[in-house]
């Protein structure tokens, strides 16, 4: 069967481009393969300083997770911190992955410049070995992401590769996996930069947990062009392009096909805004009811953490053989 893994960072509040490039298809995989999906809280100590707050995100996450549809008798829903492995072969990815490789990852260098004169962790040069670690812990065929994580996908697979050919066959090679629609959804404000929950602003965002009016409201607001012809073309038409790739990511229409249906820009917003909220409707309906009990979903995730472990354990003594460290 195949094996699954992907993981989201506890760091804000989750919005529509996790949820169309990732945690949608995380639960629509979930019956077709092993699954493993993780909250990823150490990656979040890279952006938050400030003590009970990655706990805090990560417990509202997990009711994320649960209310998008994952089913915990089905797939493994954990949490990084609880599983030491994770640290432990990151060190080994660590040594596995040149500073030249890691200098050229795009988020990085994105990253950096923003914090640019402020204080820059190490973490966040090394944050990718750390998630190939993640990775290859959990034997994953596949990698759900949005296009946004395809790189840290690629140089994990450069690590396995490597590691494999200095030590012998250990880790599994794996692939990202990004959907026909909604592997970049674009902030609404400012089509040609992802939705991104480090915006400036949060009038291009929207929320999971919106109030469906203003969702509506900031699907109308949405930045298009001067034109008038509804055509789906990503680089001379970014706004109404994005518009068209959310319509389809809801309805599962192409977005060639919903252009030739829309003349005008205000339906083709409004009509948007209204698939998204009714498209979120029972998952917010769902995260009220999953929130108000705590200590059930700490339950649920020290059960993840239980399968969780069984295969990370088994993955970090087979890459220890590997290598050769002396048994303890
Ligand atoms: P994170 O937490 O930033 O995002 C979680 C998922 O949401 C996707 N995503 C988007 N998809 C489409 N359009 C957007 N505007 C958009 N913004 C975010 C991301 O691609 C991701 O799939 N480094 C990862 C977390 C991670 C991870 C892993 C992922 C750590 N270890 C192992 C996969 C496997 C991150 O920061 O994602």
């Amino acid at each position: 069967m195949t094996r699954v893994l992907s993981c989201i960072q506890p760091t804000g509040d989750v919005h529509l481009g996790n949820y169309l490039g990732a945690l949608r298809n995380w639960t629509l995989g979930q019956h077709d393969a092993d699954a493993f999906h993780g909250i990823v809280d150490l990656h979040s100590l890279t952006a938050i300083e400030a003590p009970g707050i990655i706990g805090e995100n990560t417990i509202k996450l997990a009711a994320t997770l649960f209310a998008t549809g994952l089913d915990p008798d089905v797939a493994t829903v954990f949490v990084q911190s609880h599983i030491f492995e994770h640290s432990q072969l990151c060190w080994v990815m660590e040594c596995t992955v040149s500073f030249g490789e890691l200098s050229r990852m795009v988020q990085f260098k994105d990253k950096s410049a923003k914090r640019e004169g402020e204080f820059i962790p190490a973490g966040l040069f090394t944050y990718p070995a750390l998630q190939a670690a993640d990775i290859v812990l959990y034997d994953a065929d596949e990698v759900p992401v949005g296009d946004d994580q395809r790189q840290h996908v690629e140089i994990t697979r450069d690590i396995a590769v490597r590691f494999n050919h200095r030590f012998g066959e250990t880790f599994v090679i794996p692939k990202a996996v990004t959907p026909r629609a909604g592997a970049r959804v674009m902030d609404l404000q400012e089509p040609t930069s992802k939705m991104s929950k480090s915006s400036a602003g949060d009038a291009g965002l929207v929320y999971l947990y919106e109030d469906p009016a203003a969702i509506v409201k900031k699907f109308k607001r949405a930045v298009t062009d001067s034109e008038s012809e509804v055509r789906y073309d990503r680089e001379a038409k970014p706004g109404i392009s994005n518009l068209l790739d959310i319509l389809s990511a809801c309805t599962g229409d192409s977005a060639e096909t919903l252009a030739d249906k829309y003349s005008q820009y205000g339906p083709l917003k409004s009509d948007t805004g209204e698939a998204v909220v009714e498209m979120l409707r029972p998952i917010q309906a769902r995260y009220a009811e999953l929130i108000a009990d705590k200590a059930e979903l700490a339950n649920l995730l020290r059960q993840g953490a239980a399968k969780a472990r069984v295969v990370a354990s088994a993955t970090l003594e087979r890459a220890y053989n590997a290598i050769g460290f002396l048994p303890a």
